[in-house]
């Protein structure tokens, strides 16, 4: 029998709890063994909750059992998440996560530590919720070079954008609505900021490019800035608007970004919608492969986490295959102000002088006062430029 602990009875962590109980049978026959949950640490009680009995408050009773092989953190922010995964995997227990905060911050130093300790670190769930993602990056498509990453990777954000383009919902009874779905994170600043989907890119782009930025060094604006207009004159000119994760190698270094974006309704990225992510990858061998599916939530995300919770014990005498990266320096990341690509200007439709500082490349769309055109290809500093020399104006970013 395998015993596990679930640290964090939240969201997910009370997931986790319900998919290991109501798929028990399936579980235990492809593992061939029994699987228990044998604690489960909260600093709450959950009186009548049938896995009340299991509720521990003490770490120290998880960390001290040797009976106890895996543990499943969902507790959420850094610390003690952070320290509590560290003491496990030195105790030599295999810890899984959901926790991309922590995996985003601290993966490099957690996955070094479970190699020399022999057990594994593994964090599916950390990125895109119920999509397989991170496993299929490692195995899947390991022969391959990874060039390019695009994706909508913050649920809530996709959803609050949905709710409020098609139905025109309010944002902040959308945002509700969200954290009432278990969709938001605790503080949903984190989410519509931007800083949610910063931490998932960050964890792709290590995966991929073998380094691992800190998420508070990458460009992140969240979806607070886009004006229901905006989204309208986006669609007059066949694109649509999302909270888009970018990641790219270019010459030799590694952008890394996450911002509003306008995407041609020809991009499978542009029909997303909802709590539903997709990320598009890249490969130099197999083309572009998109990954799709529920990016938040109780089940899916629990789905993920339990599926890392296979994979440690399945591998649990053979050894698992391990991601690797290390921590980047300041020489492996791409200088954000030299990033080029092409813009969607929104400005007053009376600022004329606009016209004269771009090469326009398509019509002008005009809508409730404002209108809209495509930029030719500009750096971040001249689009800036710009921007700020007619206040009225905004820039998004094209994919
Ligand atoms: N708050 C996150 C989201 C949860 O909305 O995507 C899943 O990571």
């Amino acid at each position: 029998m395998v015993n596990i602990a679930i640290l964090g009875f939240g969201v997910v962590g009370s997931g986790v709890a319900e998919v290991l109980t109501q798929n028990k049978s399936i579980i235990e026959s492809k593992l061939g063994k029994k699987v228990n949950i044998k604690y489960i640490l909260d600093l709450r009680d959950f009186p009548g909750n049938p896995f009340e009995k299991l509720v521990v408050h003490d770490f120290n009773v998880i960390l001290n059992d040797p009976e106890v092989s895996v543990v499943a953190e969902m507790m959420g922010g850094s610390h003690p998440a952070y320290d509590f995964s560290k003491a496990c995997l030195e105790a030599g227990k295999s810890v899984v996560t959901s926790n991309k905060e922590v995996v985003a911050n601290f993966g490099a130093e957690l996955l070094e530590i479970a190699k020399k300790n022999g057990v594994a670190y593994l964090f599916e769930a950390s990125v895109g919720g119920g999509i397989p993602i991170i496993r299929p990056m490692c195995n899947d498509l390991s022969s391959n070079n990874i060039t390019e990453i695009s994706g909508i990777l913050n649920g809530t954000t996709n959803y609050i954008l949905t709710k409020m383009t098609v139905e025109g919902a309010d944002f902040s009874e959308v945002l509700k609505d969200a954290q009432d779905k278990g969709y938001a994170e605790r503080n949903p600043s984190a989410d519509v900021e931007g800083l949610d989907a910063a931490r998932k890119i960050v964890i792709l782009a290590a995966l991929a490019f073998g380094k691992s930025i800190n998420p508070a060094d990458i460009y992140a604006e969240g979806i607070t800035n886009i004006d229901t207009v905006d989204v309208k004159l986006a669609e007059k000119l066949g694109y649509s608007v999302k909270l888009i994760g970018y990641s790219k190698k270019i010459d030799g270094k590694i952008l890394a970004m996450v911002s509003p974006r306008v995407i041609p309704t020809s991009n499978p990225l542009s029909s997303i919608s909802d709590v539903f992510n997709g990320i598009l990858l890249d490969g130099d061998m197999v083309g572009n492969v998109m990954f799709y599916g529920p990016g938040a939530g109780k089940l899916p995300t629990a789905s993920a986490v339990c599926a890392d919770i296979v994979d440690v014990i399945a591998h649990a005498e053979s050894g698992i295959k391990l991601p690797t990266f290390s921590v980047a320096d300041t020489n492996d990341v791409f200088d954000f102000s030299t990033y080029v690509c092409k813009r969607m200007f929104v400005c007053d439709e009376c600022s004329d002088d606009i016209k004269l500082l771009v090469a326009l490349e398509s019509n002008i769309v005009t809508q409730g006062g404002k209108m809209a055109f495509i930029t030719g290809e500009m750096s971040e500093k001249e689009a800036e430029k710009i921007c700020k020399s007619l206040p009225a104006c905004k820039a998004y970013r094209l994919l």
